[in-house]
């Protein structure tokens, strides 16, 4: 297992370029399935969590080819229908293919995804969803087993306790592009992924309107072609460099990112005192005073996104006074309060709402990496921090970012990857 050392205190200074979005690149892959013919993923990051899609669709039947600029799809055998759990454990978003697999042959059978380091992760909104387009479902071993000859459409209402869902979104949304006649979908998830796969969706032929909004339309149709698509930019790496940059006091250019997707991430960033200007397809993204403290909630899009949480806690570490953050989309989503704690953080956590003593300062301890996003604040945390830091099981972070430590490398931060044997 590989680990992070980081000489913490450099300011990062040049450009960097955004890799395509991890989140909109699963359920485009999960997609194809629905196609005919070569479908190519422009842009799709070569992260561990697309591997692992890979790998799990190569077992449906589908051919995978990593080229220079992406990803090729073409499903070439629609014999075996089953997402095993030794695959779908390895990465919960593998339940993206049930939604395609049901539409495309019928039935499928996919292993329930437990929860997660993040708290519990359940699909009962996917399966109502699909039981409304007329899907018989059972459970067996473990496994969802869906069958249905032809989904009908329907209206459905996906909203939850946290919001709507947007891998739940994406599932029903794939699965009604070949139902027959019209789905409406209530509460619909309106992340920029959602309409990253509608679009993908749009140009193999389906017939899809609304998507970005809460209400969604539907009306199938009989096939759906392969075609060239790029994935969007991704917003929580985009993010993830901006932060970087404020912790550092330095100043970057994030060549790609789409400001657009991330008005409350540039909102409460702006407040903070870090300085974000447009540039030219990106931004740069500078801070030359002290972060201010805040208060942050975390919402479905386009609120604050959960995924940048623990990246805003490391930031708002250094500030000068306290700050208050309530997640309210993973309540449990604090697994990197005790790792900051080691490298002298304050935070106090009362249920789903942290308390950030600011301290002004960081100090280089060696912590272990615990979730994605955990162990991405703790590597913002190292850059900030005094002395060395040294973050183990940095697969976690491999799964959605391509390449962190060069790119970080690139800006001038002291960050070294080393292979760990355990
Ligand atoms: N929920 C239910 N029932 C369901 C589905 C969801 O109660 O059937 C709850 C969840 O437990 C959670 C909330 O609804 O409290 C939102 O979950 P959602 O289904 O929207 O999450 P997801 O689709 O599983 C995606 C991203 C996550 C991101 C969340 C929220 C992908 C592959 N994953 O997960 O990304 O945190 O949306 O924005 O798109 C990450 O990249 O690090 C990551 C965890």
């Amino acid at each position: 297992m590989d680990k992070f050392i980081i000489q913490g205190g450099r300011r990062l200074r040049g450009e960097v370029a955004v890799s395509g979005a991890k989140n909109a690149t699963l359920p485009i892959m999960a997609a194809c399935l629905l196609a005919d013919g070569d479908c190519r993923l422009l842009g799709a990051p070569d992260v561990t969590d697309v591997r692992h899609l890979s790998v799990l669709l190569e077992e449906l039947g589908v051919e995978v080819r990593r080229e220079e600029e992406g990803l090729c799809l073409r499903v070439i055998n629609r014999e075996n229908s089953h997402a095993r759990y030794d695959l779908v454990r390895k990465m919960r978003a593998s339940v993206c293919v049930l939604g395609p697999l049901l539409a495309a042959r019928g039935c499928a059978r996919v292993a329930m995804p437990g929860g997660c380091a993040i708290g519990p992760r359940p699909i009962d909104i996917h399966l109502r969803g699909l039981e409304a387009l007329g899907a018989e479902i059972d459970l067996k071993s473990g496994d969802i087993i869906v069958k249905a000859k032809r989904l009908k459409g329907a209206e459905i209402f996906l909203g939850g306790p946290f919001g709507s869902t947007v891998t739940g979104t994406a599932n029903i949304m794939m699965a009604a592009t070949l139902a027959e006649g019209r789905t409406v979908i209530e509460c619909a998830a309106c992340e920029p992924e959602i309409v990253d796969l509608a679009n993908f969706l749009n140009a193999m032929g389906a017939r899809i309107t609304g998507a970005g909004a809460p209400r969604m339309t539907i009306e199938g149709v009989d096939n759906l072609q392969g075609i060239t698509h790029r994935v969007i930019p991704d917003r929580i790496e985009a993010g993830t460099f901006m932060i970087a940059a404020a912790i550092t006091n330095g100043e970057v250019k994030i060549s790609g990112a789409r400001l657009d997707h991330m008005m409350a991430v540039v909102d409460k960033l702006r407040q903070i005192g870090v300085i974000i200007e447009a540039d030219d397809g990106g931004a740069i993204v500078s801070s030359r005073r002290g972060i201010t403290p805040s208060d942050v909630t975390t919402q479905p899009y386009p609120g604050f996104p959960t995924d940048l949480q623990a990246q805003l806690m490391a930031l708002l570490c250094l500030a000068g006074g306290n700050s208050i953050v309530t997640e309210k989309i993973y309540p449990d989503r604090f697994m990197h309060i005790s790792e900051m704690a080691r490298m002298g953080a304050n935070i106090r956590k009362e249920g789903p709402t942290a308390l950030v003593l600011g301290a002004g300062r960081l100090v280089g301890a060696p912590v272990m990496a615990g979730d994605l996003r955990a162990s991405a604040a703790l590597v913002l945390a190292g850059l900030a921090a005094e002395g060395t830091t040294t973050i183990s099981r940095v697969y976690h972070i491999d799964r959605g970012y391509e390449r962190i430590e060069e790119k970080l490398a690139a800006l001038g931060a002291d960050i070294k990857r080393i292979s760990e044997k355990e």
